[in-house]
């Protein structure tokens, strides 16, 4: 019955914070049909952004990319449903808000890189271990939506 069924992280940014975005960017996932685990607001320490973007260590825009992510609170969640690491990526949009599709959160909120607004996972491998990084197993509720059969029901 649930096919494909992941889990995802999904960080708003300082800049989508202080833009007071939250609740905008919320309500694109919640209209779309997926599925809300866990969420908290977070100071980020500067291990903590070292840790989540190890995979850019050595570019040029790294240093950067650690003081915008610890600049102000962000707001870190886990979203679910089925195949939910692509439908959230695509909500989000292409990291260069210039080339993201008209309609989605970066596209529609944001115009450069450097102020993206929201961070996806981008493969299941990679929710796996940024979910463990962000919550303990315990911050995540196991609910069941009563929408599911009218989100992902087959015909
Ligand atoms: P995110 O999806 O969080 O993953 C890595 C982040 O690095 C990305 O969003 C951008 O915020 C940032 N990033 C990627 N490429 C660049 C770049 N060329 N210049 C500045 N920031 C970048």
């Amino acid at each position: 019955m649930e096919e494909n069924f992941e889990k995802t992280l999904v960080l708003i940014k300082p800049d989508g914070v202080q833009r007071k975005l939250i609740g905008a960017i919320i309500t694109r996932f919640e209209s779309r049909g997926l599925q809300l685990l866990a969420i908290k607001m977070i100071q980020v320490s500067h291990e903590m952004a070292e840790t989540h973007y190890k995979e850019h260590l050595g570019k040029n825009f790294y240093a950067g990319l650690v003081q915008y992510i610890t600049a102000a609170p962000v707001i870190a969640m886990v979203w679910a449903g089925e195949n939910a690491v692509e439908a959230v990526r695509q909500t989000v949009g292409k990291t260069n808000p210039l080339e993201a599709a008209p309609g989605s959160i970066r596209h529609d909120y944001a115009l450069l890189t450097s102020r993206n607004l929201i961070h996806a996972s981008d493969s299941p491998a990679t929710a796996e271990r940024e979910i463990a990084l962000w919550f303990k197993p315990e911050e995540l509720c196991d609910w069941s939506d009563p929408h599911y059969p009218w989100i992902f029901g087959k015909n």
